[in-house]
C-alpha cells in the first residue's frame, strides 16, 4: 500500500497523553479520542482570555465569546459541508442530538401509531430515544437486520419502510465496522416519505462527510471522538426542518418572548440552545476540526484503512480469533472487534492493560448487536491519526502471550 500524507509519529508529539504515559497503546478512540495541545490551549485561552457568557453581554469579552463561539459554528458547518452554519444546532453529544430529534419530531411531528425504522447495528443512543417517544406517542418500531457478514439486509427493508415517519441509522457500526452506504439509506428513506436521520459518531471524526451529498435531514456526532472536549456534540439539520421543529428543551436564549401564558421561539439554531451552552467546548471543537483539516480527512480515511486491514490480516492469522463485521477493510471503519477463544473480554482487556493497551470490552452500548451475534460481549481495538503500524505488532504479541497465559491449546 503506498504510504499517505499522514505520518502517525509526528502527530503524536502533538498529544502531551503520550509523553505523559511513555508505553500507552490507545487503541479506545471510537470511545473516545485523545486530544492534541491545540485542542487543549484553545480551551484554557478561552477561559484566560475571554472567558463571559455569550448572547447576553455588551461588554467586550462578552462579545469575543461570542465570536468565538459562533466562528467555531461556521467552522463546524464547513466541515460537514452544510449551506450555513444556522444549521448547526450544539448540543452536550450524539446522543443529546438523537434525544433531540426522537423528542421534537417524535412527539410533535409524528402521529400516534406513526413508524419509525432503525437497524439492527444502532447503538443504544439511537434505539432508547425512540422507544422512550414510542411508548409516549404510541409510535411503531421496526428494525432492518445485519447479515453474518455484518452488512445490512435490506431485502425486506421496502416493506419495513412503507408507511415509516423516520428511518434513523448509523453511517458506521461501533461494533461491526460496517460502513453504510448513507447516501442510498438517505435515499430510501425519501423515495417512502420518511426523513433520514444519520447517526455519524463513526464517521464525522474518520472520514470525509457532506452533508448535502449525502442528502441526510438530521446528522449527529460528538466532539469528543474527534480530538475535541467532551460535552460538546453537534446536531445538523436542514435549515427547512429545523425551522419547523419544536424546541426540546427550554429556558434562556431559546426564546424570542415569554409570556405568562405562551412564549414565541427563536430563530435556528439557537431556539434548541436553552441555557448557558459548552462555549468552552464549542471553541476546543473548532480547533479540533482546524487540526483535522490540517491534516485532510482523506489522509485521516486512508490512515485509519490502512491501520484496519493489518489489525484483520493480525486477527485472521491468531488462532482461535473470531473477527466480527465485514472481511474488506474499505468497508469499515477503523476498528476490530473480535473475541479470543473462550476468554472474557473483560479478562482480555485486563491482560491487555497490564501490556499498556487500552481496548474496549463488553457491549459498548450496542447489546443488540451481540445478541443478534449470539454473543453477550466482545473485545474491541479502535485506531485514529496517532496508531502506528509498530502498535499493532504489539498488540499482536500480547494477544499470543495471552494464548499462552490463559493455556488456550
Ligand atoms: N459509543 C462509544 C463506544 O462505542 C462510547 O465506545
Amino acid at each position: 500500500m503506498p504510504s499517505t500524507g499522514l505520518d502517525p509519529h509526528r502527530i503524536r508529539q502533538d498529544f502531551p497523553i503520550f509523553q505523559n504515559n511513555k508505553n500507552l497503546i490507545y487503541l479506545d478512540s471510537t470511545a473516545t479520542s485523545q486530544k492534541p495541545v491545540q485542542v487543549i490551549e484553545a480551551v484554557a485561552e478561552f477561559y484566560r482570555k475571554m472567558n463571559a457568557n455569550v448572547h447576553r453581554g455588551v461588554y467586550e469579552i462578552s462579545v469575543e465569546a461570542t465570536e468565538a463561539y459562533e466562528n467555531a459554528r461556521k467552522k463546524v458547518a464547513e466541515f460537514i459541508g452544510a449551506r450555513s452554519s444556522r444549521e448547526i444546532v450544539f448540543v452536550r453529544n450524539t446522543t443529546e442530538a438523537l434525544n433531540l430529534a426522537a423528542y421534537s419530531l417524535g412527539l410533535h411531528r409524528v402521529k400516534p401509531g406513526g413508524k419509525i425504522v432503525l437497524t439492527m447495528m444502532e447503538h443504544h443512543s439511537n434505539i432508547v430515544p425512540w422507544q422512550l417517544i414510542a411508548k409516549i406517542n404510541r409510535l411503531k418500531t421496526e428494525y432492518i437486520p445485519f447479515d453474518d457478514q455484518g452488512y445490512l439486509d435490506l431485502s425486506d427493508a421496502d416493506k419495513k419502510l412503507k408507511d415509516a415517519d423516520i428511518f434513523s441509522f448509523t453511517h458506521a457500526s461501533n461494533v461491526l465496522g460496517t460502513i453504510n452506504d448513507a447516501k442510498m439509506l438517505c435515499r430510501m428513506a425519501h423515495e417512502h416519505g420518511a426523513l433520514a436521520i444519520v447517526d455519524a459518531a463513526q464517521s464525522v471524526p474518520h472520514m470525509p462527510v457532506n452533508v448535502q451529498e449525502m442528502g441526510c435531514d438530521l446528522l449527529a456526532f460528538s466532539g469528543h471522538k474527534m480530538l475535541g472536549p467532551t460535552g460538546i456534540g453537534v446536531l445538523y439539520g436542514r435549515r427547512e426542518l429545523l425551522e419547523e421543529m419544536e424546541p426540546f428543551q427550554g429556558g434562556g436564549e431559546m426564546i424570542k418572548e415569554v409570556h405568562l401564558d405562551h412564549s414565541l421561539w427563536n430563530d435556528v439554531p439557537w431556539k434548541f440552545e436553552a441555557g448557558t451552552p459548552n462555549i468552552a467546548g464549542a471553541v476546543g471543537l473548532g480547533a479540533a476540526i482546524d487540526y483535522l483539516r490540517g491534516i485532510g480527512m482523506e489522509n485521516v480515511r486512508e490512515h485509519e484503512h490502512r491501520l484496519t486491514a493489518k489489525a484483520l490480516e493480525i486477527l485472521s492469522e491468531i488462532r482461535h480469533a473470531k473477527i466480527y463485521g465485514p472481511e474488506n477493510p474499505l468497508h469499515r471503519c477503523g476498528l476490530v472487534s473480535f473475541n479470543l477463544a473462550d476468554i472474557h473480554p473483560h479478562d482480555l482487556a485486563t491482560y491487555l492493560d497490564k501490556h499498556g493497551i487500552c481496548v474496549r470490552a463488553g457491549h459498548h452500548c450496542a447489546m443488540p448487536i451481540h445478541t443478534h451475534l449470539g454473543i453477550s460481549a466482545t473485545t474491541r481495538a479502535s485506531f485514529y491519526i496517532y496508531n502506528t503500524e509498530e502498535e499493532l505488532e504489539v498488540f499482536r504479541d500480547a494477544l499470543l502471550q495471552a494464548l499462552k497465559t490463559f493455556r488456550i491449546q
